[in-house]
């Protein structure tokens, strides 16, 4: 008999649902959230206002799109946390309804641990990692070095001490005056620009921990000031100052996690997380010279989408692992 598991995500602002029978994916849809780009990042209450309107249309089409019936599912994972509150109990109130309805499980998912299992889905056509392996969550909210000894047992190596991967591009962006989220904009404008062009300092962080905020405000500083002489520094240089932010980023991770497999003796790496389909990381880590193995998610699996989680519900329903009623939304949750 197939597994066929309904995936939930809306820990942030992308309402997301997704059907995979037996851990390959029939269907996996997207809702983005437009309305925080006029802002320049999420507004919580918008984001669970539109989660709210979104979930059951992005719910019906993920099980039509699936072309099977909701009552051939076998549970509902839903991601419990980490995230923003009200996002986080709009998916949890509804997937915690719809199994009371249907009578069938629910399992709550780590969404960081997602991130990462989201190597593990089957339409990945690719090599799939081997345990032990160091995951690597670059996102919006995170960025750190975990130790995964099995699908359940991580630990954190390290961290970042202050702002994100995914923010600091972000934040950066803004500061360029680029829409929300930067990121992607500051990818693809840095294939056009010189990444030697300028420099910027990079942290200085004991063990495997990360930090950005110097980073961020050394870049705010310096194109202050350039602007202060030239009021359109920033349009001129934009593609050279994009792909130096990118390139001095790349840097500091790459020395990280370096670090982390001299210290560790583990050469298999896992990326997850919205800025592991960075072209600029991916290039670099997949260099031949490098003596480690690494693993991306496919394209669509590294932002937020619920395949991930719907991916670990299907692992965690085969060990039986499933979760109950009372447990409720968590905005820190530790992998
Ligand atoms: O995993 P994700 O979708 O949401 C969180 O869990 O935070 O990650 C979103 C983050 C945003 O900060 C976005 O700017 C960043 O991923 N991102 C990228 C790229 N695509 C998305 N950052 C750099 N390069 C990209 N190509
Ligand atoms: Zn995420």
């Amino acid at each position: 008999m197939p597994t066929y598991i309904l995936g939930i995500e809306s820990s942030c602002d992308d309402t997301s649902a997704s059907v995979l029978c037996d851990g390959k994916v029939l269907s996996n849809l997207v809702a983005n959230q437009e309305i925080h780009k006029s802002y320049g990042g999420v507004v919580p209450e918008l984001a669970s206002r539109a989660h709210q309107q979104n979930i059951v249309p992005v719910v019906s089409q993920a099980i039509s799109l699936a072309n099977i019936d909701k009552n051939q599912l076998n549970a509902i994972a839903y991601t419990r946390g980490p995230g923003l509150l009200g996002s986080l109990l709009v998916g949890s109130s509804f997937s915690k309804s719809l199994s009371l309805g249907l009578d069938i499980p629910i399992i709550e998912v780590n969404h960081m641990q997602a991130h990462l299992l989201a190597n593990f889905i089957e339409d990945c056509s690719k090599e799939k990692p081997t345990f032990p392996f160091l995951g690597i969550t670059i996102s919006g909210g995170h960025t750190q070095i975990v130790l995964v000894k099995d699908y359940f047992e991580m630990t954190v190596i390290g961290e970042t001490l202050d702002d994100a991967m995914g923010e600091t591009f972000d934040k950066c962006g803004k500061m360029m005056g680029l829409p929300y989220p930067a990121g992607p904009i500051i990818d693809k404008k840095s294939k056009l620009g010189d990444f030697d062009k300028f420099k910027f300092t990079k942290p200085k962080v004991d063990d495997l921990n990360f930090s950005f905020s110097g980073l961020k405000t050394g870049f705010l500083r310096f194109i202050e000031k350039e602007s202060e002489l030239n009021s359109k520094f920033i349009s001129i240089e934009l593609n050279n100052l994009c792909a130096s932010l990118q390139n001095t980023i790349i840097e500091i991770l790459f020395d990280k996690v370096t670090k982390a497999i001299k210290s560790t003796g583990i050469k298999n790496v896992v990326f997850g997380g919205g800025v592991s389909c960075n072209s600029g990381i991916i290039k670099k880590f997949k260099e031949e010279k490098n003596d480690f193995k690494v693993f991306f998610p496919k394209f669509e699996y590294t932002t937020d989408n619920a395949a991930m989680i719907a991916m670990v519900g299907y692992l965690k329903f085969k060990n039986h692992l499933f979760s109950n009623l009372e447990k409720g939304a968590k905005s820190r949750y530790n992998i």
